[in-house]
């Protein structure tokens, strides 16, 4: 469309920053915590970079009160946070910790005396360890009750406070790098019936905590946040138009439909089918999905790049590439489904260290596609850029890559809003530095630098990038700034 005339964001809007608590907490084994499957994860030889864990984290589990009033000083107005089940329920079930919801209670109350939104992830990847062991965790039907148990607690502790919950983050990642290509847990390699069963336990999992907190007369907003990779056609031949829309149903909508319609897309479950890897569902499970997709209130948006799609041969390209976890660039390798799709990359964009493409029009296609497909209003609840940083002797983090990459991504989310798109927040991934799952944590995303390395011992002292102080005249300005130079 024709250039918008964009001046700023809505007065209202949430100008954010994200983060999840195996990232930042440490703390792992503190006041009653149980054991999560990354605690565990972590520590089997060559499954991180440099065998970094979260033990200690950036060590916000002690630190909260420095990092939020960092936030407050930055003028967030919104932060997305995620709690560990198993500082809640240590074995998953059965009993509560009372010391794990204090803590939470502490961040929120921390968050709200600053007029900070808390926005809560009620599921970032953590899972206590005592349900993978009783009964191979997502892998069972089991998983629905206690999820929804441990959602409910939350809820009913938290409800007064808290009116923003994302239920599940980036479900379509977790599942893919834990039953397809081993690098999350629980390791498993090219399970793809056991995949796709996983998932439609997350979907019930998620979909009957949507209910819950309706039925517990919550009021608040609602959704799951879903890794989105848009994609292009590399060409106008007709073969790689289609093995766009095959991606897009089999990486995309396969997901989205669900929170969004309470439905499976049918050519991809058509395809399934064919290969016998469709999921099981139980007689009620598509009433539950439709009734929670009609209570859920958007779409969560974790956006960090885009894709290119182009056909992929019966020999070609298969989703077990190297992927790039050193920040070397070009050592990640192309990736694909065999005589579905491959995604080369897109000789129009950069690439970051880590070979993500950089691309802040694909963050507004994705803003266009839920509002055009499902017409819900959208959180961009993660996006941002990781790379290295170096402090000067002078304690100075001059990241103006950061810079220029945000600035970026929320011009083309302005002309979005300006189009039409009912954008409610936005949230940098992420606050101050943390660990990278697999990249250790010298892949930085923060405004904040973390004074770490990958082994434990720096003095984990916080310092103000120059992003801080960009960020804080974005929100200071509701986003004129982005616009107007003079400012
Ligand atoms: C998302 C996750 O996938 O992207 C975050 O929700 C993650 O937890 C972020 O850290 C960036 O990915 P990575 O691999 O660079 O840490």
């Amino acid at each position: 469309m024709e250039e918008m005339n964009v001046t700023g964001f809505p007065k209202n809007f949430l100008w954010g920053s994200a983060s999840a608590a195996y990232q930042i907490e440490g703390g792992w084994r503190e006041d009653g915590k149980g054991i999560t499957n990354w605690d565990n994860f972590v520590r089997i030889p060559g499954k991180t970079y440099k065998a970094t864990t979260g033990d200690v984290a950036v060590d916000h589990y002690h630190r909260y009160k420095e990092d939020i009033a960092l936030m407050a000083e930055m003028g967030l107005k919104t932060y997305r946070f995620s709690v560990s089940w198993a500082r809640i329920y240590p074995s998953g079930r059965g009993e509560v910790n009372k010391a794990g919801l204090s803590f939470y209670h502490n961040i929120i109350d921390e968050c709200l005396k600053y007029n900070i939104e808390p926005m809560v992830t009620i599921f970032h990847w953590d899972l206590p360890q005592a349900l993978a062991d009783t009964y191979g965790g997502w892998e069972s039907p089991e998983i629905i009750e206690d999820y929804v148990t441990y959602a409910k607690t939350l809820f009913a502790e938290f409800k007064d406070k808290v009116k923003y919950w994302i239920t599940l983050n980036e479900q379509n990642i977790f599942t893919s790098l834990g039953w397809l290509t081993a690098q999350h847990p629980p390791g498993k390699f090219d399970d793809q019936k056991t995949f796709y069963q996983v998932n439609h336990h997350a979907f019930m999992a998620h979909a009957k905590a949507v209910l819950a907190y309706r039925q517990m007369g919550g009021t608040g907003e609602i959704g799951a946040s879903f890794a989105y990779v848009p994609s292009y056609s590399l060409d106008c031949r007709p073969e790689n138009a289609m093995s766009k829309c095959d991606y897009d149903d089999l990486k995309n909508f396969w997901w989205m439909d669900v929170y969004a319609y309470g439905r499976y897309p049918r050519a991809a479950m058509a395809y399934l089918k064919k290969k016998g890897w469709a999921p099981q569902l139980q007689p009620e499970d598509e009433t539950v999905l439709r009734q929670a997709a009609q209570q859920v209130t958007f779409m969560g948006v974790n956006y960090y790049q885009s894709c290119v799609c182009e056909y992929n041969t019966m020999d070609g390209a298969t989703p077990y590439g190297t992927m790039n976890t050193t920040g070397v660039k070009g050592s990640a390798e192309e990736l694909g489904i065999p005589g579905i799709y491959k995604n080369p990359a897109n000789p129009y964009l950069l690439t970051t260290d880590w070979d993500w493409s950089i691309d802040p029009t694909g963050l507004r296609y994705c803003c266009r596609e839920i509002t055009s497909r499902y017409g819900l209003p959208v959180i961009i609840s993660e996006n941002g850029l990781g790379a290295f940083d170096h402090k000067e002797e002078d304690n100075s983090i001059h990241d103006s890559y950061r810079i220029s990459y945000l600035e970026k991504h929320l011009k083309e989310l302005g002309k979005a809003i300006e189009e039409g798109c009912d954008v409610l927040a936005y949230c940098t991934w992420s606050f101050t530095d943390l660990l990278s799952w697999l990249n250790g944590y010298q892949k930085r995303y923060g405004f904040v630098y973390v004074d770490r390395e990958e082994e434990e011992g720096g003095t984990l002292n916080r310092y103000k990038k120059d992003s801080f102080y960009w960020y804080q005249k974005v929100i200071a300005t509701d986003g004129a700034l982005l616009f107007d130079e003079g400012i």
